[in-house]
């Protein structure tokens, strides 16, 4: 049994929202130390930069001195062990999540089998939110004022103006 519990939450993050947030603020309750970590490698196009996404988390998270911010590459189970922790928390909005993470925790725990998931069910208040939700609407010129951070609402309105 591990006394200082570390979690690794990993993402896009492309850009972070409020559902993330909601997210980590409840993995606190059951984690001692939260790394977020931003994938590096990703096949994805992303519209911000790895600097960028992490520079809103940490905007994001500042408040909070039991989460850090990281940039990852290559394996996430690497990653996990690197860290010395084993588990990896990700967020779970609806039944359409489900099939996804299904495949990355079994093929994470086929790569290593001491590394362990959690899920926590997003709150049904951002349900409905994810980040590619979120450049969709900003790009058609809806507003993102409820579902992201200032500093993101901003930098979304910057890209699309
Ligand atoms: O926010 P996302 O894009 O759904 O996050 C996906 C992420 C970063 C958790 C996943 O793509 C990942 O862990 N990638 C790192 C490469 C890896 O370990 N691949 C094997 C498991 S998919």
């Amino acid at each position: 049994m591990l006394s200082n519990r570390i979690a690794v939450y990993p993402g896009s993050f492309d850009p972070v929202t409020f559902g993330h947030l909601d997210i980590l603020q409840r993995g606190l309750s059951v984690f001692d130390h939260i790394i977020i970590a931003v994938l590096n490698n990703s096949r994805k196009d992303p519209l911000f930069s790895v600097e960028e996404r992490v520079d809103f988390l940490r905007q994001a998270t500042a408040h909070l001195e039991s989460v850090t911010v990281d940039s990852f590459d290559g394996l996430l189970v690497d990653y996990v062990q690197k860290k010395k922790a084993n588990i990896v928390l990700r967020g779970l909005r609806a039944i359409s999540d489900f099939e996804y993470e299904l495949q990355i925790s079994a093929i994470n725990k086929h790569l290593n089998p001491e590394i362990e998931t959690c899920f926590m069910m997003t709150s049904n208040h951002y349900s409905f939110l994810s980040s590619s939700m979120v450049k969709e609407a900003a790009m058609y010129g809806g507003s993102v004022h409820e579902l992201v951070p200032e500093p993101v609402e901003k930098a979304l309105n910057q890209k699309f103006k």
